[in-house]
C-alpha cells in the first residue's frame, strides 16, 4: 500500500497542484491530509474547492479551528480566509475531526494526538533556529496511540523518527508554507507498506512560488511572499 501525506497547505493552491501532480506520477492508493488547509493570503477559496472535490480524509489544524471559531487573536490570514470562504467551505472545515485512523494502521493528527496546537517533534526559536523536542516528551505524547504509523504536521518541519517500540512518526512538512529551513520547495510524504513494515520518503518539490508570492503581495502580505520564496521565515514573522 502506498499513501501520500500532505499537511499545512495554507491556501497555497499553486503548491498544492504541484504536489498533487507529483503524487499522480508516483501512483498511490490514498492521500491523507493533516490540517491547516486554508489559512493564507493565496487562494483559500480555490484550495477549499479542490480539497473538497478530492474527498481526502483529513484532520483539522489549529488554523482551521481558528477560522471556524472566529478567534480575535488569530493570524490576520485566518480572518481573511473566514471572510472569503463559503458556508459549504466552512461546514467542511467545521466537520474535520481532531484525530482520525486510516485502515486501522495510520493515525493522523495535526499537532500531537491530544492537541492541534502543540509541537510534537520540532519547533522554531524566535531567533530562527530549529529545535528538536526531547525524546521523553515525544514518547509521552504517543502513549496509548497504538498504531504502526503516527502522522503529524503543525511545525512545517519535515522529519521522521522511530519510537522505542518501533512505531514510525512522520511529519511530512508543509505543502504551501515552508518555514525555518531555507528550502522554499513544497513538501509532502510518501508512505509505503512493504513486507518488513512501513517506510517513508520525504519529498521536496520546486514549484512556481513566484506566482504564489504575487498572490500574497496583491493582498498586502509581503511577509508571506518572502516566506514562500526564501523558506527562511519563522512563524513569528507571519
Ligand atoms: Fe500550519
Amino acid at each position: 500500500m502506498r499513501i501520500a501525506v500532505i499537511s499545512d497547505v495554507h491556501g497555497n493552491l499553486i503548491a498544492l497542484e504541484a504536489v498533487l501532480a507529483d503524487i499522480e506520477r508516483q501512483g498511490v492508493d490514498a492521500i491523507l491530509a493533516l490540517g491547516d488547509f486554508l489559512s493564507g493570503p493565496f487562494d483559500p477559496v480555490g484550495t477549499a474547492d479542490r480539497l473538497i472535490d478530492l474527498g481526502i480524509p483529513g484532520v483539522r489544524g489549529n488554523h482551521d479551528r481558528h477560522i471556524v471559531q472566529g478567534r480575535d487573536n488569530d493570524w490576520a490570514v485566518d480572518a481573511l480566509a473566514r471572510d472569503l470562504i463559503s458556508p459549504i467551505h466552512m461546514d467542511w472545515l467545521a466537520s474535520l475531526p481532531l484525530n482520525r485512523v486510516f485502515e486501522q494502521e495510520v493515525f493522523m493528527c495535526h499537532g500531537t494526538p491530544a492537541a492541534d496546537d502543540v509541537l510534537w517533534l520540532d519547533g522554531t526559536e524566535v531567533e530562527g533556529g530549529v529545535f528538536h523536542v526531547a525524546r521523553e516528551k515525544i514518547e509521552q505524547e504517543a502513549e496509548g496511540v497504538d498504531y504502526p504509523v503516527l502522522l503529524c504536521g503543525h511545525s512545517h518541519i519535515p522529519r521522521t523518527l522511530r519510537l522505542a517500540d518501533g512505531r514510525l512518526v512522520v511529519n511530512p512538512g508543509s505543502v504551501g508554507l515552508p518555514l525555518s529551513l531555507g528550502s522554499p520547495d513544497a513538501r509532502y510524504g510518501l508512505l509505503h507498506k512493504r513486507d518488513g513494515g512501513w517506510t517513508v520518503d520525504l519529498r521536496a518539490l520546486p514549484y512556481d512560488n513566484e506566482a504564489a508570492a504575487a498572490q500574497a503581495r496583491a493582498g498586502g502580505f509581503d511577509n508571506w511572499a518572502t516566506a514562500i520564496t526564501t523558506g527562511w521565515s519563522t512563524p513569528y514573522e507571519l
